[in-house]
C-alpha cells in the first residue's frame, strides 16, 4: 500500500513512521513533510494546495491519503479528494466544523447531551466589552469561534487582562464564546471514527504552556505522555459513552457523519467529565505517544474507518508508557530564529525515537525551520523509566538556543 500523509509536523512524522513500522505501508509520502522524511518521499506542496495534492496522488499512485492538520480539513480537502475518487482519512468540511467553529461544536454538544461548560455567544468587540461590565468573577474563558492556530483562547484572571485580550483579539465582527472556567485535570482522548463506530485510544496528557509547572504562554504543546492515569479504564469508557459516541451519533443525525479522528479535550474533577474542546485530527504531540503504543496495524484501522467498517474491530494498546519532550527554538512561542544546525541526531540510542517537526534538510545538514523542532520520545514499563530515557539522552541533540521543559509528565510522576 502507498500512503500520502498531508502535513509537516511531528504528528505527520509519527504517522508515517508508524505506517512503515507496523507493516501497513510499502511506501509513505509526506506533503510537504520535514527534515525527518527522506527526500525522495517528500512532496513539495502545501497542505492547502488541493490540486497539487491530487496531482501527487495520481503521480505516485497513492492508495490512501491521511490528512494531519485542521486547516485543510476545515477547508474541504477530504471532500475535494473524495469527489475525485481518492480514498482519504479525515472528516468532511461540514464534519470538521466541530473544530472549525466552537459555536457549532457547542451547539452539537448541547443538542446531544454531551457534558460541557455553560457559555454565551457574543458578536463583536463592542458587545463583548459591554458583556464584561456584567462579569463579577474571574477567571473567565473567552474563545474566538474560528480556527486561530492555538491563539484563540484567553483565560483572563481579571478585568484588565480581559480588556487587553478583547482589544487585541476580538474584531468588530468576531464571533466569540464566553464560557465558565472549569477546574480540574485535562486529558486528550482520540477516537477513531467511521461515521458510526468510535474506537477510543489510550488517553494522553499534553503540556500546553511553555514553562515548567504549566506556566507562561500557551504553545502548540511542549510534550505529552500516555497513558494519562487521570483517565482510568472506567473514565475512558465514560468518555466513549458520554462524549465520543453521542457526538458521532449526533453528527450522523445532522447529516454530517464524522469519519476520522475525533479528539476530545476533556477536564476531570471528581466524577465530573466535561468537554473543553473538540479537534478533528490526531493531536500534536499526543500522536507521538499514542501511536507508538498502539497494537496492530494503523493502516487496518484507517482503511476500515474510510469504508465504514470499524464495527466489530477492537483497538488495544501495549502495556507500556510513552513520553515525548518537545525541543523548541529559543523564543518560541514568540519570535525565534530559524536555520540553526542540529547536531547529535545520530548519537541518540536506537530505543529513543526522534520525530521531526520544524526541521529541514539542506545539503548534509538538518536545520531548524520552526518553533517546535523535534519530539524526543521513549517507551518503557513505567512512565518514570520512559522519562529517564528521554531526559538522560536529550542533550545529545543540540542546536543554538534549544529549549525544552524538564517536567513533562509531572502530574503523573508526582
Ligand atoms: N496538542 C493540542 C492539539 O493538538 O491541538
Amino acid at each position: 500500500m502507498k500512503y500520502l500523509v498531508v502535513g509537516s509536523g511531528g504528528r505527520e512524522h509519527v504517522i508515517s513512521w508508524r505506517l512503515l513500522n507496523d507493516g501497513s505501508a510499502d511506501e509513505v509520502y509526506v506533503a510537504p513533510g520535514n527534515g525527518g522524511i527522506e527526500e525522495k518521499y517528500r512532496i513539495d506542496v502545501g497542505v492547502t494546495d488541493f490540486e497539487g495534492i491530487y496531482s501527487a496522488c495520481i503521480e505516485k499512485k497513492i492508495d490512501v491519503v491521511i490528512v494531519g492538520p485542521e486547516v485543510p480539513l476545515v477547508e474541504g480537502l477530504v471532500d475535494y479528494l473524495q469527489e475525485r475518487n481518492v480514498a482519504v482519512f479525515g472528516p468532511s468540511a461540514r464534519a470538521a466544523m466541530l473544530e472549525g467553529s466552537k459555536l457549532f461544536a457547542k451547539g452539537i454538544m448541547k443538542k446531544y447531551g454531551v457534558p460541557t461548560g455553560q457559555y454565551h455567544e457574543i458578536n463583536g468587540r463592542k458587545a463583548m466589552l459591554s458583556h464584561l461590565d456584567g462579569v463579577r468573577s474571574f477567571p473567565i474563558v473567552i474563545k474566538l469561534d474560528g480556527l486561530a492556530a492555538g491563539k484563540g483562547v484567553g483565560i483572563p484572571e481579571n478585568r484588565e487582562e480581559a480588556i487587553t485580550f478583547i482589544n487585541t483579539m476580538v474584531g468588530e465582527d468576531t464571533r466569540v464564546i464566553v464560557e465558565e472556567y472549569l477546574e480540574g485535570e485535562e486529558a486528550s482522548v482520540l477516537g477513531i471514527c467511521d461515521g458510526e463506530t468510535v474506537l477510543p485510544c489510550v488517553a494522553a496528557q499534553d503540556h500546553k504552556r511553555i514553562n515548567e509547572g504549566d506556566t507562561g504562554p500557551n504553545t502548540g504543546g511542549m510534550g505529552a505522555y500516555a497513558p494519562a492515569p487521570v483517565i482510568t479504564a472506567e473514565r475512558l469508557e465514560r468518555v466513549r459513552r458520554e462524549v465520543l459516541q453521542p457526538t458521532v451519533d449526533g453528527m450522523k443525525a445532522e447529516g454530517f457523519p464524522f469519519k476520522g479522528i475525533l479528539y476530545a479535550g476533556v477536564i476531570i474533577k471528581g466524577d465530573n467529565i466535561q468537554v473543553l474542546e473538540f479537534n478533528v485530527r490526531f493531536g500534536d504531540p499526543e500522536a507521538q505517544v499514542v501511536l507508538p503504543l498502539m497494537e496492530g496495524k494503523l493502516g487496518d484501522y484507517i482503511t476500515a474507518a474510510i469504508k465504514g467498517k470499524l464495527s466489530g474491530m477492537s483497538l488495544s494498546f501495549k502495556n507500556s508508557h510513552a513520553i515525548t519532550v518537545v525541543m523548541a527554538s529559543g523564543g518560541y512561542p514568540g519570535s525565534y530564529d530559524k536555520g540553526k544546525v542540529i547536531t547529535g541526531l545520530n548519537q541518540v540510542p536506537d530505543d529513543i525515537l526522534v520525530f521531526h517537526a520544524g526541521t529541514k534538510r539542506e545539503e548534509n545538514n538538518i536545520l531548524t525551520s520552526g518553533g517546535r523542532v523535534l519530539n524526543v520520545t521513549a517507551m518503557a514499563d513505567t512512565l518514570r523509566a520512559a522519562a529517564s530515557k528521554v531526559y538522560n539522552n536529550i542533550d545529545l541533540v543540540s542546536f543554538d538556543r534549544a529549549y525544552y521543559r524538564k517536567d513533562i509528565g509531572h502530574r503523573a510522576l508526582g
